[in-house]
C-alpha cells in the first residue's frame, strides 16, 4: 500500500506536480503520426499531462505543437486555418509558426513591433517510429530523442497503435507489470500459449534494477518442460516491454515482440500507445496478421468507435460482460484481452478519487514485487528531479540495448545462458 500523500504525488502529473515534472523530463508521444496525414491538414486537439495542445503539420511537413488557446484573447487555435507555414487563428487572423513565433499579426499597423513580442507557447517534437514526440519540459534538461529497438526496426517490421483508456496512468502501467494476473484474467480456451500461465498461476519474480528501470523475470514450473521464462523490461516512466507466450520459438506464426507506453492525457484518461515489431529481419509483419492481433485485444479495426481510439465495450456498458460466456467460456466474459485489461483498471477508483485508485486500502503479496519496485522507482524519481537531477531511462543510452524474451527453459539450466542471444537486439 501506499499513504495518500505518495498515492497523490505518484499519480498527478500536471505540471507543478512531483510526478508532473518527472515526466517533463522525458519524451512523450504526443500522436500517431497517421493523425496528421499532409502538410497544412486539419489541426488535430492534443492533450497531454493535463496542458490542452494542438498539433499541426505545417507546409513543410514540421509537426508544430501549441497552445490550444490564441495568445491574443484566448480563441481556440483549433478552428485555426492551416497555411502557409503555420497556424493562423480565425479570429483576427493572427499566425503563428510551428516554434510559436508570431509571424503574422494583421490588426496592428505595418510599422508596429507587437509582433515581435508574441508568441504562442509551442513544445519541440520529433517524428519516428510511426509517433510524434514532443518534450514538455525544462529546455536545459532536454535529452537526446528515445531510442528504442522497436524504433529502429524498418517500417515493414513495426506496428503502432493507440487506444484510449479511462483511467489514471499509473493503473495502466501496473497491469502490464504485473504478470501474474494473466494466469486469471486473461484465462480463457481461445487462444494460444494460454495453458503454460495457468500449469502455474503463483510465478516466482525476480526484479533486477538498471539504467532505465528494471528488467522483470517471471518464471513458472512448466512439468517436464522445464521452466516457463518470461523476461519484461520496464522503461521508466511507463513503458512495458515483454515476450509475449505466444512468441514462443515453436509456436511463432510472424516472430514479433510487442509492449505499451501508458501515456498520461492527465491524471483520469490515459493513451495506451500498443507498439509491436518484428525480430526476424526476413520476416516482415503481414498487415491482416496484426490486426488479427489487434482484435484478439480488442482493439481492432471494428472494435473502436469510428472515429475515435475508444473502444466500443467500455465502461459505459459494462464491457459487454456476457455472464453466461463468464461461466463457460473465459474467466471475466468479456471479450478482447485489452478489454479485459481496461474492465479492471477503469473502475478501480472510487466515487471521492474519480479514477483513481486507493492504493492505501490494498493489501499486497509476493506477486506484486514488480509493481512495488515500480512505485519505489517513481517516487525515487520525483526526489532527484526535486533535487535537480535527471531521472533514469532519460538517456537513450540507457534503454537502447534491451528487448524482451521469453522461453522455456529445460528444466535445472541457466536462464541467463540460455537467453542471452534472445535478449540482445538486432536492430
Ligand atoms: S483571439 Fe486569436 S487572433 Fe484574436
Ligand atoms: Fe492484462
Amino acid at each position: 500500500m501506499l499513504s495518500n500523500e505518495d498515492n497523490i504525488r505518484i499519480t498527478r502529473v500536471s505540471r507543478g506536480t512531483p510526478m508532473g515534472d518527472v515526466m517533463r523530463r522525458y519524451w512523450q508521444p504526443a500522436a500517431l503520426s497517421s493523425e496528421l496525414p499532409e502538410p497544412d491538414g486539419a489541426p488535430v486537439r492534443v492533450r497531454l499531462l493535463g496542458e490542452d495542445l494542438i498539433a499541426f503539420r505545417d507546409t513543410n511537413g514540421k509537426v508544430g505543437l501549441v497552445e490550444a488557446y490564441c495568445p491574443h484573447r484566448r480563441a481556440p487555435m483549433f478552428y485555426g486555418r492551416n497555411e502557409d507555414c503555420g497556424l493562423r487563428c480565425v479570429y483576427h487572423g493572427w499566425k503563428f509558426d510551428a516554434e510559436g513565433n508570431c509571424v503574422d499579426l494583421p490588426t496592428e499597423p505595418a510599422s508596429s513591433k507587437m509582433k515581435d513580442h508574441i508568441k504562442i507557447g509551442a513544445y519541440p517534437t520529433f517524428e519516428k517510429a510511426d509517433i510524434v514526440w514532443a518534450y514538455l519540459g525544462p529546455q536545459e534538461n532536454m535529452p537526446p530523442p528515445p531510442d528504442y529497438e522497436w524504433m529502429r526496426a524498418p517500417a515493414t517490421h513495426r506496428w503502432v497503435t493507440k487506444t484510449y483508456e479511462e483511467c489514471n496512468w499509473l493503473q495502466a502501467l501496473e497491469g502490464g507489470l504485473d504478470t501474474a494476473h494473466s494466469s486469471y484474467l486473461h484465462r480463457e480456451k481461445l487462444w494460444p500459449g494460454a495453458e503454460l500461465r495457468m500449469r502455474d498461476g503463483a510465478p516466482r519474480l525476480e526484479v533486477e534494477k538498471s539504467d532505465f528501470g528494471y528488467s522483470y523475470i517471471s518464471h513458472r514450473n512448466s512439468g517436464a518442460d522445464g521452466t516457463y521464462v518470461r523476461v519484461y523490461q520496464y522503461v521508466m516512466p511507463y513503458q512495458q516491454m515483454r515476450g509475449g507466450v505466444t512468441k514462443l520459438k515453436e509456436r511463432w506464426e510472424v516472430p514479433t515482440l510487442d509492449g505499451h507506453l501508458w501515456v498520461p492525457i492527465d491524471d483520469a484518461q490515459t493513451w495506451s500507445y500498443n507498439f509491436a515489431w518484428g525480430i526476424d529481419h526476413n520476416h516482415p509483419l503481414p498487415r491482416d496478421h496484426m490486426e488479427k492481433i489487434d482484435t484478439t485485444a480488442g482493439r481492432g479495426p471494428d472494435d473502436l468507435i469510428p472515429g475515435t481510439f475508444k473502444p466500443k465495450r467500455n465502461l459505459a456498458n459494462d464491457y459487454l460482460i456476457d455472464r453466461q460466456r463468464q461461466k463457460t467460456v473465459s474467466f471475466t466474459g468479456i471479450t478482447g484481452l485489452n478489454t479485459q485489461d481496461f474492465a479492471l483498471q477503469e473502475s478501480m477508483g472510487t466515487q471521492d478519487d474519480g479514477p483513481i485508485c486507493d492504493r492505501t486500502q490494498e493489501h499486497l503479496g509476493s506477486s506484486d514485487k514488480a509493481i512495488i519496485a515500480m512505485r519505489n522507482l517513481l517516487l525515487e524519481a520525483t526526489r532527484e528531479v526535486a533535487a535537480g537531477k535527471q531521472p533514469k531511462g532519460v538517456d537513450p543510452k540507457s534503454h537502447s540495448h534491451i528487448r524482451p524474451f521469453d522461453t522455456l527453459v529445460p528444466p535445472n539450466a541457466d536462464w541467463r545462458k540460455e537467453m542471452e542471444y534472445d535478449l540482445r537486439p538486432k536492430w
